[in-house]
């Protein structure tokens, strides 16, 4: 392509996330959900977590989305209510479908160091409200890469670099972590339609034709327009960042903090499964986690 067909998509707005406190002693940045954007078709949040012992996300439920987890450091733990029981660690990915419903526990792996990432919660459409739940795990050295240039691409959803990341998006979606050497370019196809933000995780990076400053914990919302091709590059410095992308859903939605539903109907009805052990919450009443423990004494041994 030339360069002077190529159609550069503009930068919407910057901003720096505030820092907000979740779950029980975690602290995030709250980049999607947050006052200065509290939604984005169809993410509905994304933080950037930090979090170490006694502290962590002990048993709570989830209906009628994803979550993804991606760490940068440390160690997060994770059991479901079907028995389903593992264990993250930097660069390892999960995507959580919690369609018709997940009761779970998140805690951190340690009371020293500090497990950091990302969670993102993807909205589902109403035909997949309901579907049945389930994981796509990626561990470290199964995560794509592809190389160019002094830039590296770990794909997990969607395509760059001319890689295809193995992640099925039952909302489509594209999920980018990048690295990028000092002095160098980078150019990404966003498909058009699609809502998309980038965030900083480490250096600055300069976004745009307009080349804005992107600076550590900041993020770039991107216009949603015609335009197709985000343009990154880097000064003296380098950068490390996440570029999420989707489609919209438009369609309507009620949440009730993890539940999130098409209409107050299906919310009531919700409550209500969940309370008394229906339509797949049928393991939810009475279930404990055992890693809900490792927050109240350091000789539990899993
Ligand atoms: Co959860």
């Amino acid at each position: 392509m030339d360069t002077t067909q190529k159609s550069f998509k503009a930068i919407e707005k910057i901003f720096t996330p505030d820092v907000v406190p979740e779950g029980v002693g975690a602290k995030v940045r709250r980049i999607i959900g947050g006052h200065q954007l509290r939604k984005l078709d169809p993410f509905l949040v994304l933080d950037h977590f930090q979090v170490k012992l006694p502290g962590g996300f002990p048993d709570h439920p989830h209906r009628g989305f994803e979550t993804v987890t991606y760490m940068l450091e440390g160690e997060v733990l994770h059991e479901d209510f079907k028995g389903n029981k593992g264990r993250l660690g930097p660069g390892d990915l999960q995507w959580m479908t919690a369609g018709k419903g997940i009761l779970h526990a998140e805690m951190p792996g340690s009371w020293e160091q500090e497990a950091i990432g990302f969670q993102l919660w993807i909205n589902l459409a109403a035909k997949n409200k309901f579907c049945e739940p389930g994981y796509q795990e990626i561990s470290k050295e199964k995560v794509l890469i592809a190389k160019k240039d002094g830039v590296t691409a770990k794909v997990i959803a969607g395509e760059a670099l001319g890689a295809k990341g193995p992640i099925y998006a039952r909302t489509p979606a594209l999920y980018l972590d990048i690295t990028m050497e000092p002095n160098s370019t980078f150019e990404q196809i966003i498909p058009k339609g699609w809502n998309a933000f980038s965030y900083v995780y480490k250096g600055r990076a300069f976004y745009g034709e307009s080349k804005k400053e992107v600076k550590t914990n900041s993020v770039a919302l991107l216009k949603k327009d015609d335009k197709e091709v985000l343009t990154i590059e880097t000064k003296d410095e380098e950068a490390q960042f996440i570029i999420i992308a989707g489609l919209p859903l438009n369609e309507p939605m009620v949440q009730y903090g993890p539940f999130v539903l098409s209409d107050e109907k299906e919310l009531a009805k919700t409550f209500e499964d969940y309370q008394f052990g229906k339509n797949g919450f049928e393991d939810a009443p009475g279930w404990e986690s055992e890693i809900r423990k490792l927050s109240r004494s350091k000789s539990v041994a899993l």
